[in-house]
């Protein structure tokens, strides 16, 4: 049979153009033609979701990924980097011991997974990261985008070129209502842990033809070691980047900078087979704008602002879509062409279990 790509179907309140689910194909043994079909329909549609992967081996995960970018090696978000513990993405990642490009992510307790024993996972919750958290007791019916990004170092590696995630265990049953809390009183009604995803190409579409001017010509200068500069900051309620408090470490105080390690990133990218282009900025990480003229925006609330106001518009709920995971959900994302965010709280003995694959990329954007 054919490999079949369906698009996600338009739901009410929604306008979303990207995402497609992907039937008829074996991930564990993929022909080259295969492989075509899939990387293209990933190029066209962002997102893919194959259901009922279950039984997907983390090996093939890691193939899958890779055959994205043969060049690419390293884990996506530099774990190697012998200070990475001080990162703020250190507490959230378990490494499979015999896959160590796969991590697993998730939240509660899990006795025995791919060889791992006896571990603790922990979703991301916005209290630890966003300045004002919603009151405890409002905190499982009520939840927020937790911190809107790309996948990436930042700083040494190349943006990883797509992810994998594949849901083991889901918690089902409970939805969540997500609240922006910026004084616009947008709302969105989300399963519970959804991932959420808005277009890149969208947020660049939708920018006023002075804005497109102003991101062609600009590039964004991202901190040094970021996850670490940025781990005393506390986020906008939007988790679309930080407040300015004069709270990210002194440069003095991070671990060695390799100025040549420094990535200076356009803010946009073209989809490498639609040639569409892409707002790609990481919100949270953005230090300097380097303008086409040669001049730089180096005051940092300034640059924030200016970010913010570039991605705002696109995460408005209509432009949103949250994935409702279904246990064996593999979804394979365009990592240089989208946004994306951890949503939700669990409760007590609410246990699940994800893995996740990005590599970073062997050429820059
Ligand atoms: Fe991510």
């Amino acid at each position: 049979m054919a490999i079949e790509i369906k698009p996600l179907p338009p739901q009410e309140g929604r306008d979303t153009d990207f995402g497609a689910e992907v039937y008829n194909v074996d991930l564990e043994n993929l022909s080259d033609s295969d492989f075509e079909t899939i990387h293209n329909a990933l190029y066209k549609n962002l997102v893919l979701v194959f259901k009922n992967q279950s039984h997907l081996s983390p090996k093939a995960q890691y193939t899958l990924t890779n055959r994205f970018d043969p060049s690419a090696q390293t884990y996506g978000h530099g774990t190697s980097i012998p200070t990475a513990k001080k990162s703020i993405l250190h507490p959230d990642l378990k490494t499979v011991p015999h896959q160590p490009q796969v991590q697993v992510i998730g939240h509660g307790f899990v006795p025995e997974y791919e060889g791992l024993k006896n571990i603790q996972l922990k979703h991301p919750h916005h209290k630890t990261f966003h300045r004002d958290a919603i009151p405890e007791e409002k905190d499982l019916d009520f939840t927020r985008f937790y911190r809107w990004h790309i996948d990436a170092a930042l700083y040494e590696l190349y943006p990883p070129k797509v992810t994998t995630l594949l849901a083991v265990t889901v918690p089902k049953g409970r939805r969540q209502t997500l609240l922006y809390d910026d004084g616009s009183g947008e709302t969105l009604d989300v399963p519970l842990g959804t991932t959420a995803f808005v277009s890149g190409e969208r947020m660049y579409e939708i920018l006023s033809d002075e804005e497109k001017e102003f991101v062609n010509g600009s590039r964004v200068e991202y901190a040094p070691h970021p996850y670490i500069w940025m781990n005393q900051c506390r986020a906008l309620p939007t988790g679309l980047g930080l407040y300015s408090e004069g709270r990210e470490l002194p440069l003095s105080d991070l671990p060695e900078i390799d100025e040549s390690k420094i990535q200076i990133l356009p803010m946009v990218w073209k989809n490498p087979v639609t040639g569409n282009p892409a707002l790609q900025i990481h919100p949270s990480a953005v230090r300097k704008i380097h303008r086409a003229d040669g001049s730089v925006i180096d005051d940092l609330a300034t640059v924030r602002d200016i970010v913010y106001k570039l991605q705002r518009p696109a995460i408005s709920p209509k432009y949103v879509y949250p994935h409702d995971w279904e246990e064996g959900d593999l979804v394979l994302f365009h990592n240089r062409g989208l946004l994306h965010s951890v949503v939700g709280a669990f409760g007590e003995g609410e246990v699940r279990i994800f893995r996740q694959c990005n590599l970073a990329a062997g050429e820059s954007v």
